[in-house]
C-alpha cells in the first residue's frame, strides 16, 4: 500500500485500528449488563448469591441443591456473553452450564446452544463441551469436546455464543474455537426460535466426569462458581409471536464472520486442544451429519484420543493408545 498524504495515513489507521479492535476485543466494545437489569434467580435459593456491585454472582452447589440463574428476556440472534470462574480443587462430576434454551416453552421442539464444563478429579483439567440441538433433535448430539489453555478455576474468562440466522460460533477469550454453519440439510436442526439465557451448577454424578465413574464428592463441597461481565445483545422478542421488542439495531461491534487471522487461530486451537467431535465419532453416526466440514488435519488429531472411533474401525496399536482411550466415552 502507497500512502501519499497525511490525511490518507489517517483514515487508513483509522480503518485499521478498527479491524484490530474486531479482531482481537470485539467484546470491551459492548456494554456490561448489570445482573438485575438482564437475568433473574431461577433456582438454589441462598446458592446464587449477587454481588454488593451488581454485576457478578456466585453460584454454588453443596448437598442441599445446586443453582442457577436466567435472562429476563427470549432473544433471537445475537452476541452473549459472560465471564466465568470455575470451581477448584476436586469437582468431579461437577457440571457448570451456561448456555441458550427455549425448552420451557417448547417442550417437544425445543432448540438449544450450550457451554457446558465438566469438572474433574484433583490435578486434571476442567473440560468443555460445546453442543447444539434445533427444533427438539435430541436423538442427535452434536457434541465437541476440548481441553483449554489455560487454567479456568484459576482466572475469570469470557466465554461467548455469537448466534445469527446462518451460523453459530463459540468463543472463549475471543478466539472463535467452534463455527456451525447452517446449511440446507440440518433444516429444524439448526437453533432459529428465541431462547433465553441460562447458568446454572448441578450434579452431574451420573455422566460428567468418565461416563458417571468420579462422581461428586460432598467432601469438599461447597462448588463455587463465580460469574460476570455479562452481554446480552441481541433481539429481546416474544417466543410465540416472535415480534420484537426492543432490538439493538447497532450491531456494528459483534463479529458477523470469522476472519482470516480469527480462522487461523480457531484451527490452531482445534488442532490442540479439540478432544472429542460427533463429525468424526464413526461409533456413533456411520455417516457424518450433513454440516460436519470434514477437516483431514483434525480427524489424525483426535485418532490420538481413541484410534476405533476416530479412525474408520481400523483397530491401531499406537503408542498413544492406552494412554487416552479411557476418556472417550463419557459425558456423550
Ligand atoms: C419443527 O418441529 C415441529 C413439530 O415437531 C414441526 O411441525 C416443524 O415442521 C419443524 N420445523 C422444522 C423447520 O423442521
Amino acid at each position: 500500500m502507497v500512502v501519499s498524504s497525511p490525511s490518507q495515513m489517517g483514515s487508513f489507521l483509522f480503518v485499521f485500528s478498527l479491524l484490530l479492535v474486531l479482531a482481537s476485543g470485539f467484546h470491551r466494545n459492548l456494554p456490561f449488563v448489570p445482573f438485575d437489569e438482564g437475568y433473574t434467580h431461577l433456582f438454589g435459593n441462598d446458592n446464587l448469591l449477587v454481588h454488593k456491585d451488581g454485576k457478578s454472582v456466585h453460584l454454588t452447589l453443596d448437598e442441599s441443591t445446586g443453582s442457577g440463574f436466567v435472562s429476563q428476556d427470549l432473544y433471537l440472534h445475537g452476541f452473549f456473553s459472560a465471564s466465568i470462574k470455575l470451581p477448584s480443587d476436586y469437582t468431579a462430576g461437577v457440571v457448570v452450564a451456561f448456555y441458550m434454551s427455549n425448552g420451557d416453552i417448547f417442550e417437544k421442539n425445543h432448540d438449544e446452544i450450550d457451554f457446558e464444563f465438566l469438572g474433574n478429579i484433583r490435578g486434571k483439567n476442567w473440560r468443555i463441551q460445546t453442543n447444539i440441538y434445533g427444533n427438539g433433535s435430541t436423538s442427535v448430539g452434536r457434541e465437541e469436546r476440548y481441553n483449554l489453555w489455560f487454567d479456568p478455576s484459576d482466572d475469570f474468562h469470557h466465554y461467548s455464543i455469537l448466534w445469527t440466522d446462518s451460523q453459530i460460533i463459540f468463543y472463549v477469550d475471543n478466539t472463535p474455537i467452534r463455527e456451525v454453519k447452517r446449511t440446507e440439510s440440518m433444516r429444524g436442526d439448526f437453533p432459529s426460535k428465541p431462547m433465553s439465557l441460562y447458568a446454572t451448577i448441578w450434579d452431574g454424578s451420573n455422566w460428567a466426569t468418565n461416563g458417571g465413574k468420579y462422581r461428586v464428592n460432598y467432601k469438599y463441597a461447597p462448588f463455587v462458581t463465580k460469574f460476570s461481565d455479562f452481554i446480552l445483545h441481541g433481539c429481546a422478542v416474544d417466543p410465540i409471536e416472535q415480534t420484537s421488542s426492543r432490538c439493538d439495531t447497532t450491531q456494528a461491534s459483534i463479529p458477523t464472520s470469522v476472519s482470516p487471522s480469527q480462522r487461523s487461530k480457531m484451527d490452531n486451537f482445534r488442532r490442540k486442544y479439540m478432544t472429542y467431535s460427533y463429525c468424526y465419532d464413526q461409533v456413533r453416526y456411520k455417516v457424518p451429519p450433513s454440516e460436519c466440514v470434514i477437516n483431514p488435519l483434525e480427524a489424525e488429531r483426535l485418532k490420538v484420543y481413541d484410534p476405533v472411533r476416530f479412525g474408520g474401525g481400523r483397530r491401531r496399536h499406537g503408542k498413544h493408545h492406552h494412554r487416552t482411550s479411557r476418556s472417550t466415552t463419557d459425558a456423550i
